[in-house]
């Protein structure tokens, strides 16, 4: 919203009430309408009364374990939601853009190009899948853009893993941090760049990997963002059976991100430039 705000005409979609700051919605041409990815329509409706062009749909049930305790939510939201949004554009003619996730791999045998095989184990990651199929069949403009281990040090973003190292190591407790999990990472700045680029200025059709540069493991990629924030203390690495997690985590994933740095102007980031505009965002911060 903060990159299309006073550019666009835009509705902003959400639960309830809008919680966007002032400095978007007091912007001329952003509006805000109240929907419900889980009811089966009130998403529909709005879309069909604002009549966009195109759409940018990232909102989903992503508590992973929460999903796996109630798989008719995570399908209402993330199959049905999707569902919803798809069907608009289909009515509209309008372009889309379907936000997902390295999950829909097995994680045997990553990183994953676009044209690999998915394999979604657990009740997100077949519900995200679902949700692809229903993006990429009934909106015949769409492109799907998958993302994994999403991070942003803007104020008000959600906790992450990356936000977590720097706010237990600042205040001296340990992280842990899983050494068996290979994963792509993601600046959501980035992935905001490069998904409104897919959205607005490319007519791409198909999945398309939008994560940053490389696959680590997350107790080297805590250590580069403690590295980063100049920041010391215990980072202790756990295995990811240990933790007795209710939904499984897939372990060798990532995504090569190559036909993105060949498609767009926004290009993936290397980790160190992913970590330095981290590192920006969050000493632009107010202090508390
Ligand atoms: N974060 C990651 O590491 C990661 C990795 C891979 C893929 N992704 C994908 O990226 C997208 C964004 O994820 P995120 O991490 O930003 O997730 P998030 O912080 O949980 O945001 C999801 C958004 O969806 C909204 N939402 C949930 N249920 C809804 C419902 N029934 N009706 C309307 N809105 C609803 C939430 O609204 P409320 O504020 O009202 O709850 C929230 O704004 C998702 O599609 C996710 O699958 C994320």
């Amino acid at each position: 919203m903060a990159r299309l705000a006073g550019r666009h005409e835009v509705l902003a979609l959400g639960r309830g009430p809008s919680r966007l700051p002032a400095s978007i919605m007091g912007q001329a041409g952003v509006t805000w309408a109240d929907g419900d990815l889980g009811d089966g329509g009130s998403v529909e409706r709005a879309l069909l009364a604002f009549r966009p062009e195109a759409v940018l749909h990232d909102g989903a049930a992503t508590d992973v374990d929460g999903c796996e305790r109630d798989p008719l939510l995570a399908w209402r939201v993330n199959v049905g939601g999707t569902e919803q949004v798809a069907r608009a554009c289909r009515a509209l003619g309008a372009r889309l853009v379907a936000l997902s996730t390295d999950y829909v791999f097995d994680g045997e045998a990553g990183p994953y190009g676009e044209e690999a095989r998915p394999n979604p184990r657990g009740a997100y990651a077949r519900t995200k899948r679902c949700g692809e199929e229903a993006a990429l069949l009934l909106a015949p403009d769409c492109a799907v853009a998958r993302v994994a281990v999403v991070y942003s040090g803007r104020p008000g973003a959600k906790s992450s893993f990356a936000t977590q190292v720097v706010e237990r190591l600042t205040r001296g407790e340990p992280v842990r941090a899983f050494s068996d999990q290979l994963v792509s990472t993601t600046l959501a700045d980035s992935a905001a760049a490069m998904t409104l680029e897919l959205l607005l200025e490319h007519r791409y059709q198909g999945v398309l990997h939008t994560a940053d540069q490389g696959v680590v493991d997350r107790v080297t990629f805590a250590r580069r963002v403690a590295a980063r924030f100049g920041l010391t203390g215990e980072i202790l690495p756990v295995r990811t059976a240990d933790a007795k997690l209710l939904a499984p985590r897939p372990l060798r994933a990532g995504l090569d991100v190559s036909r993105a740095t060949a498609l767009l102007h926004h290009k993936p980031l290397t980790l160190d430039a992913a970590l330095d505009r981290f590192h920006a965002e969050w000493q632009a911060r107010p202090t508390p």
